[in-house]
């Protein structure tokens, strides 16, 4: 018998507000047309003014929690994955912790930024299998927009705000893949190209959040190659092949790339979760987003064999292979 980390439930929280590629034309000189043809986006969610990355967090929290019939006082570990915290610190997650679970437990960020959640679903799983949490609430929130250079169209199009959540819990399994929970998590990084995708302040610098910047083309070439790679070690790590996945949850960046990346694998397009069309990207909150999407239509059963992989600034990339 050995330790699983089990996705016990899922949650999610859109803000209200919705831009569509035609608002969006208003401000910057773009079109419905061309956002659709390179990006497959037609609209996101923006938070209101008085939204922080904690509400979102805590209300798709609260939609997990409840999913998973469990109490926040059950929880002893919270995460939130973002590259938008509320403050510089401390961290979004312990304004979680406040609200929703005991003083005490340990809460804090993690900062992969699109690839925040998949890193999360590894910190979260190596804390249960070394004993140190037996419930986790692991978080992706992000408000994109107070980060974007609303007069900059080559970037301003492309992202919004939301937060998607999981509640793990420890179960016992066989060791196999016919386990429920994690099968297996892979990370990686390679800072050589941190200027490719970037926000240009920070505290130790500007002393301001700065906006994002990014060198599309080259994000896009990376993303594919480093994708399939991330896709194709998670499959040999198990021994599983293509067919056998139910699912691929990916970082929702670019209908091109979800498209080029299935491709590239010779996956069937149809077992490809995709929400980019509706929530544009949304950096760490989008694999949990676009996982609680696919729970929430019927698609994504108990059992199935889920594959989540994500690639963002840094560079970061990885995959985590789940059986629900
Ligand atoms: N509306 C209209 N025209 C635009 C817009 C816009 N919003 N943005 C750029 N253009 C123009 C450019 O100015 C350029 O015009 P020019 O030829 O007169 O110079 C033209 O469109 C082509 O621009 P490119 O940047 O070459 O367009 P490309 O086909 O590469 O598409 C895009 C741009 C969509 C950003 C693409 O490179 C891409 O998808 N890259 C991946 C980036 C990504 O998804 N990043 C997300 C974060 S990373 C991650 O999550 C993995």
């Amino acid at each position: 018998m050995i330790i699983r980390s089990v996705i016990q439930g899922v949650g999610s929280y859109l803000p209200e507000k919705i831009l569509t590629n035609a608002d969006l034309a208003k401000k910057v000189d773009t079109s419905d047309e061309w956002i659709v043809e390179r990006s497959g986006i037609r609209e996101r969610h923006i938070a209101a003014d008085n939204e922080k990355t904690s509400d979102l967090a805590i209300a798709a929290a609260t939609q997990a929690l409840a999913a998973a019939g469990r109490d926040g006082k059950d929880v002893d570990l919270f995460i939130v994955a973002t590259a938008t915290p509320d403050q510089t610190f401390p961290a979004t997650a312990a304004r979680v912790q406040a609200a929703l679970g005991r003083p005490g437990v340990p809460s804090f960020d993690i900062q992969a930024v699109c690839s925040g959640f998949v890193y999360g679903v590894a910190v979260a799983d190596n804390f249960m299998k070394a004993g140190q949490a037996k419930c986790a609430v692991l978080i992706g929130a992000e408000v994109f927009s107070r980060i974007l250079d609303w007069t900059d169209r080559a970037t301003c199009v492309l992202f919004g705000d939301g937060a998607g959540a999981v509640v793990l819990g420890v179960e016992e399994g066989k060791g196999t893949t016919g386990d429920r929970g994690v099968l297996s998590t892979h990370l990686h990084s390679d800072g050589r190209h941190h200027d490719m995708l970037y926000c240009d302040g920070g505290p130790s610098t500007t002393q301001t959040a700065g906006y994002i910047r990014m060198k599309g083309k080259e994000v896009f070439r990376h993303a594919v190659v480093n994708l399939a790679d991330a896709v194709h070690e998670a499959l040999a790590a198990n021994n599983v092949s293509i067919d056998d996945v139910d699912w691929l949850v990916p970082h929702q960046a670019n209908k091109r790339i979800l498209d080029g990346t299935a491709h590239k694998l010779g996956l069937d397009p149809a077992k490809v979760i995709v929400t980019v069309d509706r929530h544009a990207n949304t950096s760490a909150a989008s694999i949990p987003l676009a996982l609680a999407s696919g729970v929430a239509d019927g698609r994504i059963k108990p059992g199935n064999l889920v594959l989540m992989e994500a690639m963002g600034g840094g560079f970061t990339w990885g995959s985590a292979l789940v059986r629900m």
